[in-house]
């Protein structure tokens, strides 16, 4: 049975949730396998799909990603060790893992040398540096070029990744530059590679081909050859009601038109990519709390939880919406059925940080909003939808407040694919 008010994966039903709240304590994360495996087959049409593992980098999901044929993005050294660690490694034109970033510290250049793994560069400067860290090792070494086509698009300021606002991606008037660095440095030029930003929009989406289409034309005027483009990510999901789903065939039958655009005009063909976080990761995956407090405040009805931004900060960070189910534990037969029917309180649900703006229910601007959502009481259980993207990866420490547990269920069967962190490891760190 569920009384979830918000599209969910068929595992999570109430009963579950709950007996998962109760065996690993909240707050906890949850994300269906299922949900994963679904999503990833309504990319198999493009050549490869790379998965942006900032949105959920757990080791368990990036192995589950592997073996549904998924390859990699890393943007750390961090971040590739993850990968490295979860079975991927640089072989294969295609490889498993590409580092993609603007600038690379000394430790990851090495990291980077070390495993063959392409770099996907942002910078001038950092193709100089990998040329000069590489030096005789340099000789073939893959890269890619992030291009920024000097226009963006996002769900917020903070995710469009274009323009001049921007710090990402080259410009295009440093194409020649960065071309004449890698040929200097004797570097491989794989292909162009573009994200604008996050959030799905058909019109920016046919500008960004066009704009491929005539960068690679240009790489091509200045005596270089490209075999792949990169989409990027950015493909949205439906955090609202009402919100559309992407297209996923209208979305790669523009690539798809922009690539033999390209193959027909360079005389071979041209290898696609695409590299999605959310979309991949985001509706699998939610994030469960305990009522602690409910409170009148003026007009306000407030719905205290035991999660807070340290754990999902997309809120208040951007005005994120992520729906809200509330599953009666207390008296719970009569409040079930409330819960199912139409009854919906407007509510103000905000966390236990010892800060103003731990608040699950607010807007862009840090306004906080009253949300119509199914009555409350200590003790029930808060699902908060769509958690699997940029949830647990933001999630911080700040009040010394341990990292939540990560529970994969998979089917029948469920598993802890990361422990609850514990204030004594926090503390360790400072001895
Ligand atoms: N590729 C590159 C180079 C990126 O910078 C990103 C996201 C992606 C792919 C994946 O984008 P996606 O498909 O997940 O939209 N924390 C924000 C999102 C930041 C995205 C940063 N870059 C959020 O919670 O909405």
């Amino acid at each position: 049975m569920t009384t979830l008010q918000h599209p969910a994966p068929a595992t999570f039903t109430d009963e579950r949730l709950q007996s998962l709240a109760a065996a690993h304590a909240t707050p906890l994360w949850v994300y269906d396998a299922d949900t994963i495996r679904a999503r990833v087959e309504r990319l198999r049409q493009f050549d490869t799909v790379r998965f942006a593992q900032k949105a959920c980098s757990n080791t368990h999901v990036l192995r589950l990603l592997r073996s549904l044929g998924v390859q990699v993005d890393a943007v750390s050294a961090g971040e590739i060790q993850r990968a490295l660690h979860a079975g991927y490694d640089a072989r294969g034109e295609h490889s498993g893992i590409v580092f993609t970033a603007d600038e690379i510290d000394r430790a990851t250049l090495e990291l980077v040398a070390q495993h063959g793994i392409p770099v996907n560069a942002g910078s001038v400067a950092m193709i100089e540096q990998l040329g000069e860290h590489l030096g005789e090792r340099a000789s073939g070494h893959r890269l890619w070029l992030r291009i920024n086509p000097g226009f963006g698009h996002g769900h917020s300021r903070k995710t469009n990744t274009g323009g001049e606002h921007s710090k990402h991606g080259i410009w295009p008037t440093d194409l020649p530059a960065a071309l004449e660095a890698i040929a200097r440095h004797g570097l491989r030029l794989v292909g162009l590679h573009m994200h604008i930003g996050s959030g799905v929009d058909y019109a920016h989406l046919e500008r960004v081909c066009d704009a491929m289409v005539q960068h690679v034309s240009d790489v091509v005027a200045l005596g270089h050859d490209v075999t792949a483009i990169s989409a990027g990510g950015g493909l949205s999901i439906p955090y609202r009601e009402g919100d559309a789903s992407v297209d996923t065939a209208h979305y790669f039958s523009l690539w798809d038109a922009a690539r033999r655009r390209l193959a027909a005009e360079l005389g071979h063909a041209v290898h696609l990519e695409i590299e999605p976080g959310r979309f991949l990761v985001a509706e699998s995956g939610a994030l469960l709390a305990e009522v602690r407090a409910v409170k009148e405040m003026g007009g306000n009805h407030f719905v205290l939880c035991d999660a807070g931004f340290n754990d999902l900060v997309r809120p208040a960070m951007y005005g994120g919406h992520h729906a809200i189910s509330v599953i009666a534990c207390t008296n719970a037969d009569v409040r079930a059925e409330l819960a199912r029917g139409a009854e919906r309180v407007p509510t103000v649900v905000a966390g236990p940080l010892c800060e103003s703006g731990d608040v699950f229910t607010q807007d862009a601007g840090g306004v906080v909003e009253a949300r119509e959502i199914a009555p409350a009481e200590t003790g029930d259980l808060l699902v908060f939808h769509d958690a699997g993207a940029y949830g647990a990866s933001m999630s911080s420490n700040y009040n010394t407040r341990p990292l939540a547990a990560e529970v994969l269920v998979d089917g029948a069967t469920s598993r802890v694919i990361r422990r609850r962190q514990t204030v004594a490891e926090l503390i360790a760190l400072e001895d």
